[in-house]
Formats: structure tokens, sequence, C-alpha cells
């Protein structure tokens, strides 16, 4: 998604935006630009493809000043050339305009712009913006930011120059994240904390609908009435070291080694004396008994997190829980009143299909607790309630801190619900959450069991199409080991339902398939057994992801990944790990651009 950077101080500009750019490059993007303003006039200068090709225009070109604005696109509207990209400028070169979002009312603007003579240049929603300041411009920024976003519809964060105010950057929000950093003698806009901190950790979240006008000196936020609005001054938890590589080849590999300390930090805050506390939660308790169905919405990784978790609140709560797509649940004419809690899970707290479907389940009477990464995020904001997970900043576009983490929490909130209403007996209480406990040193172990998984991943690399199967919780880790592959390698790859393949996908099984078996619920272990011998009579190569005791599945299985033995509502935690370094070794032979994969972003803010 498109990265959004602003400072103002007394510092030269151009460095300071292209570093913040640099720090957004995680987002995703596929062009860039950054606009400086200078003895009252606004230099651009713009580059399709890496950053590396801005920041060598940059040295070749007059971008001094102290006050500016940059931006990665993640094209939306227009081919990623050097004209689509952001900043645009207005036709009389007085305002610069970034933005994330989309404009979706744009076409209509760009026509009552051009009657009223004004030209654009590029392809983009975003210009309609800054042709609006011109038009609505008498002097007052504020007045003609307020009204230029009234006129648009959509979602956007938008941060604007003026040549009439050269050390003053301008802000508005509406569906996109932005947040200002707050120096001393400087100030900062961003889309997230990881373009600021290494500048100042204080932050203030700016909500939906709400202007800043930015100095040096000051931050000012106002509403769409011109009415100032107070703000409190937040402190960033993490630091630096935290957005950056510390010595890893990859931000994937790095956080996949972090999964223990994420799992940690999550787990500890949350259990008190041997019970779940969920602070957040308190006003919750009340009701849960009002609660007839549970709805978890989320899009990719935190889908799948959810449907593990679907498996351990139904088995402790035998309450009825469905797993939604948001992209579907917010187009569906679903069943949902306030007697259904849905839980929205999301890393980045600001993807646009999550968004959606929580305010259409919202609109019906749902109660919403969101499970998200992100302080101060969009969807934490948007919830009734929120539990956070303390993974830390995740850069690589393909999660896998943030997955266990929130895998980890639900597991936490089934025996929370199991606990509140009176269902659960105090021996499995107590031995599930000394269970969870151990899950940090268990994903260690995890993490070191299988010495053999990169001579593995080597063979593996050229098949060009893998199977995932498993049954229970097996399968929904499925369906994280595929996408896992799938985002960062290019293999195509497809996670089934390992009782399912006989009714026609079986048809696919030869002597070239690569089936991976995930055999780690021992109640159902001889099932998989038969589904991997259905498999194997068949021609195909079988991996079996497997419990470390289990001895038997070496009789059928080619390879095998070993987890450590975990209770069955837990293991999906442990088993993913070896799947994550199986997909990143395979990319690695493969030569793939592992933390930002083509085509993807780590947070998509747009449809
Ligand atoms: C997972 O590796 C992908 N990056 C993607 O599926 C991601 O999980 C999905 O876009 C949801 O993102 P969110 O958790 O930030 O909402």
């Amino acid at each position: 998604m498109c990265g959004i950077v602003g400072f103002t101080g007394s510092e030269q500009a151009a460095p300071i935006l292209l570093d913040g750019l640099k720090r957004l490059e995680y987002r995703g993007y596929d062009s860039a630009g950054i606009a400086v303003t200078n003895d009252n006039q606004i230099n651009t200068i713009k580059a399709s493809g890496q950053l590396v090709n801005l920041i060598n225009k940059a040295s070749d070109s007059d971008v001094s000043g102290l006050c500016g604005i940059g931006h990665t696109r993640w094209a939306t509207h227009g081919a990623p050339t050097d004209t689509n990209a952001h900043p645009h400028i207005s036709n009389d070169r007085m305002f610069a305009v970034v933005h994330n979002g989309i404009i979706e009312n744009y076409a209509e603007l760009r026509d009552e712009l051009i009657e009223k003579g004004y030209h654009f240049d590029s392809e983009t929603d975003t210009e309609v913006v800054v042709h609006l300041l011109e038009y609505y411009y008498k002097g007052n920024m504020r007045k003609a930011l307020i009204k230029t976003v009234s006129k648009l519809e959509g979602s956007y964060a938008l941060g604007v120059i003026c040549s009439d105010f050269p050390d003053e950057i301008y802000t508005a929000k509406l569906g996109s994240p932005l947040i200002i950093g707050v120096g001393v003698g400087e100030n900062f806009f961003a889309s997230d904390a990881t373009a600021l901190i290494s500048h100042t950790k204080n932050v203030i979240y700016l909500e939906d609908g709400e202007i800043s006008r930015i100095t040096p000196d000051k931050v000012e936020v106002f509403d769409c009435t011109s009415a100032t609005i107070n703000k409190t001054v937040s402190r960033i938890v993490w630091n630096i070291e935290s957005a950056e590589k510390g010595g890893y080849e990859h931000f994937m590999l790095k956080e996949i080694m972090e999964q223990p300390k994420a799992l940690e930090s999550t787990i500890k805050p949350n259990i008190r004396d041997g019970k779940v506390n969920f602070d957040g939660l308190n006003d919750l308790k009340s009701n849960i008994k009002d609660f007839t169905k549970i709805v978890i919405t989320a899009c990719g990784s935190a889908y799948h997190a959810g449907c593990v978790g679907r498996y351990v609140i139904e088995e402790l709560c035998r309450l009825p829980v469905q797993t939604e797509l948001a992209s579907e649940l917010r187009y569906r004419n679903p069943i949902i009143d306030e007697h259904t809690l849905l839980i929205a899970i999301s890393q980045s707290g600001e993807t646009a299909d999550t968004i959606a479907a929580m305010k259409e389940c919202k609109n019906r009477g749902a109660t919403v607790l969101s499970i998200v990464n992100v302080v101060g995020s969009t969807i934490s904001k948007l919830s009734d309630f929120v539990i956070y997970t303390w993974a830390g900043p995740e850069i690589a576009v393909a999660t896998t801190k943030g997955y266990i983490t929130q895998i980890a929490i639900l597991d936490m909130l089934a025996l929370w619900f199991a606990d509140n209403l009176n269902l659960i007996d105090e021996k499995l209480y107590t031995d599930l959450i000394s269970d969870i406990h151990t899950l940090p040193e268990r994903v260690q172990r995890a993490l070191d069991l299988n010495p053999h998984i990169t001579s593995l991943a080597k063979k593996c690399s050229s098949n060009n199409s893998i199977f995932f199967i498993g049954r229970n919780i097996d399968y929904a880790v499925c369906m994280e080991g595929s996408l896992k592959l799938k985002e960062i390698s290019y293999i195509q790859s497809e996670s089934y339902a390992a009782g399912e393949l006989k009714h026609g996908t079986i048809a696919l099984i030869d002597d070239s398939s690569l089936v991976v078996a995930a055999s780690c619920q021992e109640q159902l272990f001889d099932k998989m057994m038969s589904n991997i011998k259905e498999v194997k009579t068949r021609g195909a190569n079988v991996l079996a992801v497997a419990l470390e005791h289990n001895s038997r599945i070496y009789k059928e299985a080619d390879n095998v990944l070993v987890v450590p033995s975990t209770n069955p509502l837990l293991v999906a935690i442990p088993e993913i790990v070896p799947l994550q370094l199986f997909s990143y070794y395979i990319a690695k032979e493969r030569g793939c651009d592992i933390d930002k994969p083509k085509n993807l972003a780590k947070s998509v803010t747009v449809e």
C-alpha cells in the first residue's frame, strides 16, 4: 500500500523524507516522489520503480528546503510511471499533495475541474485533490483543505504543502492510516510509526475527519468545522532496532526467529495469577451470555488464524463460531444481529475489507472485538473492544509473528469465554494455562528441531505445485502453510481438507506431486495415515509434519518435519514454524524478493 511522509523543521527535508520512504518500502510500492518548499516555490522529483531511482534523481536535482512531503505509490489508478507518481502539483504550482487511499468520486470531480479550466497531467484519482485546493484557496489553507475534503468520497490520508506557507504541512484523514510525529523544533507525519521512530517516539494518532496544521514548533488539529481538537501525545513502546534487519538477510527470517519473544510479550500481560485477564474486556464480561454466535472475520493469514481459533473456541465454549473472509462478508446479506459477537483480526489494523466488514456488522447490531498488532490503528479505533498482539512491528509482507500471536490471543480468548461462561473444569483450565505458558519455548524448539529443512527446501524448490492436506486444526494450519509458500516463492499451492481429497481433487495427484501432510492432531492420526497412503499409491512424494514422538509416520512419509509435542488445541502455533521456514528457504533458493513479494503489499488498505 502507499506510504506517505512529511517533515518540517530546521534540517534539509529531502534526506529525511527519503529515509522515511525507505522505512515504508515494506508496504509495497512501484514508484515514489518528494516535494519540498523553498523560497516560496515547490520543487518536486518523482521516479517509477525502486526508491533508489528517486534517490539518484534527488542527488542530481535541487530539492533543498526545510519542509516537504514524500510518497511511495502502490498503483491503483494509472500505471506506475513518473507522471502518475506522487506528489501531484497544482497548475499554479502553489500546492503539492501526497495521498494514501482511493477517491471513489474522482471521475466526476475531474470532469468538473476540467470544465473549470484545470488541466490534468496524470491518470490518478489523487490529482483532483490538488486542483480542488487551487480552486478553493483564498489565502486560508485550513479552509481550503476543509472545503476540498468535503468534496471527496472514499478514503484518504493526505499530506499537503503550499508555497505561501513554506514551513507548514497540512494533513487530512479518512479511512487510511496517518500519524503525526512530535519532535523538538521539528514535526513529522507518516502512514505508520516505522517512518518516524528514528526521529521521535512521541506520536499523535489522528482520527477520521481530522485536519492538522503542522509547523516546526506546533501541531494543531481541527475537525471539519475548523474547531480545534485537543489531542494527547502517545509514546511508541518499541525501538528502531525492531524495525531493522538486525543482521538477518531478510526481515521475514528475523521475524520468524523473533516468534518466541513475540509470543512471550503477547501471553504475559494477559495471564495473571493463573487466570486469563483481558483488561480491555471487563465491560464485555457482563453480556457474553447474550451472544448466540461468534463470527470471526479477517483476510489472508489473519483469516487463517481465525480458522484455528474457531476450533478452539467451539471446543471449549460450545458456542457456534463462523469464520468469514471479510471481502465476502462485507457484500453478503449476513445474519448478524445484537446477539452476534464479531471478532475482527488484523496485523496492520488497516485492511480495507476487514474495516468494511466490521462497519457492515456494526450496522446490524453486532458487538465488535478486534485483535490487532498496531496501536491506534483504524480497526482498533472502530472496535467496541480491542486486544493487542504485542508482536512488535512486522516489516516483511509475509506475516509470521503476527499470525502466531493472533492464535495465542484466540487460545486465551477461548479460555476467557469458557471461564466466564462457567463451561470449563478447573483441571482442564489449569492445564491449558500452563501449556500456553510453554508455547514460546515450544516455538523455540520448533525453530531448532529441523536442521535438514534447508536441504529439504532446496530439493522441493523446483516443484511447480505443492498440496497441503490436513484435518481439523491441521487443515487450518495447511491454509497458512500454503499461503506462505505461494506469496514468497510464487509456487502454485492448495490447502485441502484431507478427508475431502477423494471427492475429486485426488485426480490431480500423480508421481510429480508433492503433498505436505500435516499430521499433528493425534486423535485423527490414523485417518491421516490413510490419506498419506492414498496419495502415495498414486505416486505422490509426501512430506509429513508430525509430532516429535511420533515414530509411525516414518513408515509412510518420504520426509518429515518435526514439531514439539503440544496439546492438540494449541499445536497450531509450533506447527506452523517449520512450514514458515520451509517456504522461506524455498523462496530463497528460487531467488525471490522475500520481504517484498511481487504484486503484494504489507497492508491492503484498498479494496
Ligand atoms: C499474509 O502473509 C499476507 N501478508 C496477507 O494475507 C495478510 O495476512 C492479509 O492481507 C491481512 O492483513 P492484516 O492482518 O494486516 O489485516
